[in-house]
């Protein structure tokens, strides 16, 4: 029998249920300790989600003391960064909420601490599990589409706009462009197979976030509700990226792959005030191409499936501790999704281009 894998969870807001669930259905998987820096929420969640015997903490280090194998952190974004390094310091495998951190900087300093620590330290991008995302990665990477030169990436909600950390710059560091936009960027790099970025031009606004006849904590609202950019990628690609928390709009379009011998568009399931494939809601694929000079256009079937993506993300951080695999969805990877946020807000305050320059 294999032994039992120890888990932490630090921040017990909304998404850590949805960790705990997953932890819960797994066998030899057991949630030993939770912190949470607010009195008495840590306590109150082991109750509710009846963590027998786990042990709450209001100072994430005291959990960090105990022996664990893994710990999920889902704290607002502000504190992915201490908390990440401080377990990856204490010898535990990291499975961060997504964004990765605030900063481009912190997120540096959180692979530095992974590979100094010999731990895994991977973000929590569930729509990787989406059998359609592995599908477009599959068609984009099988050369059917030739050389892809142009990306257009992006969706948002009509009305969508979260409030509290979510919406101060100094806790979430960005507003949709890395709330949601992060999503969109990991789809698209992932199925170019994470490109490094080179530079990015970028406009956003918050004409929604700011206006209290749609926001009532539109006095403290400090960061994007909408946001385009265009990004240059490694290999003379092209990303064209547009994300929204609110507008007048169904829809922000599709997503498109355009190759030298082939184009895949991708839409979302509905219009509605969700839309956008970022989320794994994959409405349709079709592939455009020539066949003996006919213009042809094949639908690609989409698969649908029963899963629990949060339930499938954290099984895989699972069974890489148990297996000692690398960090399914590798923090030195997801670098090139916060270096483009970075260069989106650089761009957007500056209204210039802006050179992205990362160590690696
Ligand atoms: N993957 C997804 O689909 C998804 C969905 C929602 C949120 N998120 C991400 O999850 C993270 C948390 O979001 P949420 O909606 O659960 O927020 P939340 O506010 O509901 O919960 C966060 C909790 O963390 C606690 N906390 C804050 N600082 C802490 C610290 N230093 N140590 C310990 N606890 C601390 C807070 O007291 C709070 O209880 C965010 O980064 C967010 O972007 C991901």
């Amino acid at each position: 029998m294999s032994r039992i894998i120890r888990i932490g969870i630090i921040g017990s807001g909304g998404i850590a249920r949805s960790h705990a669930s997953a932890y819960k259905k797994l066998l030899n998987v057991e949630i030993v300790a939770v912190a949470d820096s607010m009195e008495g929420r840590a306590q109150a969640f082991i109750e509710q989600e009846q963590l027998l015997g786990a042990v709450a903490f209001e100072d994430h280090k005291k959990l960090l003391e105990m022996d664990l194998d893994g710990v999920s952190i889902c704290t607002p974004n502000f504190a992915h960064h201490e908390t990440s390094i401080n377990a990856l310091n204490a010898g535990k495998h990291v499975l961060v909420e997504k964004p990765m951190s605030v900063t481009l900087q912190q997120s540096i300093e959180m692979v530095e601490a992974a590979e100094l620590s010999g731990k895994m330290l991977t973000v929590g991008f569930q729509p990787r599990y989406d059998p359609n995302m592995s599908l477009i990665k599959d068609i984009v990477q099988s050369g059917k589409l030739g050389n892809v030169y142009f990306v257009e990436t992006g969706g948002g909600r009509r009305r969508g706009m979260p409030g509290g950390t979510f919406i101060r710059k100094d806790l979430a560091g960005a507003g949709a462009m890395a709330d949601i936009g992060c999503y969109s960027l990991d789809m698209a790099l992932h199925a170019l197979g994470y490109p490094k970025p080179l530079t990015v031009s970028a406009y956003t606004s918050n004409h929604f976030g700011t206006n209290s006849k749609y926001h009532n904590e539109a006095a403290g609202f400090e960061v994007e509700d909408f946001g385009v950019a265009m990004i240059r990628l490694e290999g003379d690609i092209v990303l064209n990226y547009k994300i929204s928390w609110a507008m007048h709009m169904d829809t922000l379009g599709a997503t498109m792959f355009l190759g030298t011998d082939g184009g895949l568009k991708v839409t979302p399931a509905g219009s509605g005030p969700w839309s956008g494939v970022w989320d794994g809601s994959v409405g349709s694929m079709t592939l455009y191409h020539d066949v003996v000079n006919q213009h042809i256009e094949s639908t690609i079937p989409v698969i649908s499936h029963g899963l629990n993506l949060f339930d499938e993300k954290v099984k895989d951080f699972v069974v890489a501790i148990q297996n000692n695999l690398p960090a399914p969805i590798p923090g030195a990877e997801i670098l090139y999704n916060q270096a483009i946020i970075d260069g989106v807000l650089r761009s957007a305050e500056s209204k210039r281009e802006v050179t992205i320059d990362l160590p690696y």
